[in-house]
């Protein structure tokens, strides 16, 4: 049977899977989805949710990964026969296609930071046409996300240890020293504090029953949870280690990246006088014309730095959802890691090419109905079904898993590994309590909500 391999030690953990919940969801979608809804507002309400969910969900996770030792779908089975095999499967399933789509999004920040660093981009005149056209070219977009699932792929090839864990020690740091730079630069900026003040004065006429919805999926798709992902990372976890700290630590990075990018993005938008509105634009049609603004040196400089920035947090996002599907067919069908990684990184990356043609180059993926509604195109109607409705779901099942099937008594053990004074404690009869009841009826609540 091939090595299943594992983390080296806990700073290695921690910055692996802090590494998967930073990504694009922090830094391209947690800034325009917050200033639309209400600013810090909203911000009080994910931190809630990452708090009250999230946080017990990452545990059960994690320790339902360390005490199988085995992939999702090996995890479920081993605990509870084969019908709850299939929940691991949907979930491997879920990384598959929400992987498909989040490639091709980094393939636009790949292309940008080459275009940025080594192109014109910061000549053109309207970023906006020129977003248009560069995400409905279809060679561009093949190319680039090719070329980024590719880098993802030869980082996994290297192992949990050498790949996973070396690059994200990297990759990590390097993602907060860019991050603060920028800050600091555009806080520098005249102007700045008016985007901080619409950044941070909460506006609460802005929340209703859609925005807390959106703020617990928004929470569920930044913590990469609900689709084993961190049950994956939580099989490579040493006995010895602290699962609650490390826990703790990761929500902190990752609540903490969204609101710093929140913080980077909107000095610079109202520096320029631009809308702060903007939506998923912000960052590939907003921030190029904040850029060019700066002129042509300091414009390259910043501008390459950020978009190196959203290329490092999607790379480390990306290497955790391939390598959930890799450990499968590492553990369950026996492959090799390298013929595992490059099948399921090849294969993805062609399911995400009708992804790639919704935004302009195949008419019918542009606006596709497939329920009663506003058609919407290929890729978003992915993201719906396998991001939008699967993670919240797929931590609906979760908890019922560990209620009804592994345990709470199982799941308190396995978290007192590696704790001195856990058995017994009040955080104990807490997390007991958020998994057993609270985490089901809540997201149950929200799943039939949404259906
Ligand atoms: N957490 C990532 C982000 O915020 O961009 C996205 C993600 C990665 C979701 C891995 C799910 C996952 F398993």
């Amino acid at each position: 049977m091939a090595a299943r391999g594992g983390f080296s030690s806990r700073i290695g953990f921690i910055a692996a899977a802090a590494g998967s919940a930073v990504g694009l969801g922090n830094i391209w979608q947690f800034p325009y989805v917050a200033g639309q809804n209400g600013g810090a507002a909203f911000l009080l309400i994910y931190v809630f949710w990452i708090f009250l969910i999230g946080f017990p969900i990452m545990l059960g996770e994690i320790t339902l990964g360390r005490s199988a030792q085995a992939n999702p779908y090996g995890a479920y089975k081993k605990y509870g026969g084969k019908v709850w095999g299939l929940v691991g499967l949907f979930g491997i399933l879920s990384g598959v296609m929400i992987l498909s789509f989040y490639n091709v999004v980094s393939g636009w920040a790949f292309g940008y930071f080459l275009e940025t660093a080594f192109g014109n981009l910061l000549e053109e005149e309207n970023f906006s046409t020129f977003f248009g056209d560069y995400v409905a070219d279809f060679s561009d977009n093949l190319w680039f996300s090719f070329g980024f699932m590719a880098i993802t792929a030869v980082i996994v090839l290297q192992g949990v240890k050498k790949g996973i864990e070396g690059s994200a020690k990297i990759l990590m740091p390097a993602l907060f020293v860019i991050l603060i730079g920028i800050i600091i630069y555009g806080l520098m900026l005249p102007g700045a504090m008016e985007g901080v003040k619409f950044y941070l004065l909460p506006d609460f006429s802005l929340i209703n029953g859609a925005t807390i919805y959106s703020a617990l999926g928004q929470a569920f798709f930044s913590l990469s949870l609900g689709m084993g992902g961190l049950i994956t990372y939580g099989s490579y976890l040493s006995k010895k280690e602290n699962i609650v700290s490390s826990a703790t630590l990761v929500a902190i990075a990752d609540t903490l990246v969204a609101f710093l990018a929140g913080l980077m993005i909107f000095p610079l938008v109202f520096s320029q006088g631009q809308s702060p509105s903007e939506g998923p634009g912000l960052v590939f049609v907003a921030l190029p014309g904040i850029f060019q603004a700066m002129g042509p040196i300091l414009g390259k400089v910043i501008g390459s730095s950020f978009f190196l920035l959203l290329c490092f947090a999607a790379l480390t996002s990306t290497i955790s959802l391939l390598e959930v599907a890799v450990a499968y067919f590492i553990d369950e069908r026996k492959w090799p890691r390298r013929k595992a990684v490059l099948v399921m990184a090849f294969l993805i990356f062609l399911i995400g090419i009708p992804s790639m043609l919704g935004y302009g180059a195949v008419q019918s993926l542009t606006s596709f109905t497939f329920y009663e509604g506003t058609p919407k195109s290929f890729m978003d109607l992915i993201q719906d079904l396998f991001s939008v409705v699967a993670l919240p779901l797929g931590g609906f099942l979760l908890s019922l898993f560990i209620a009804t099937r592994w345990t709470t008594a199982k799941f308190s053990e396995e978290i007192s590994h590696g704790t001195t004074n856990y058995k017994g404690s009040f955080l104990e009869g807490f997390l007991n309590i958020m998994i057993k009841f609270v985490c089901p009826v809540v997201l149950g609540f929200m799943f039939v909500l949404t259906v």
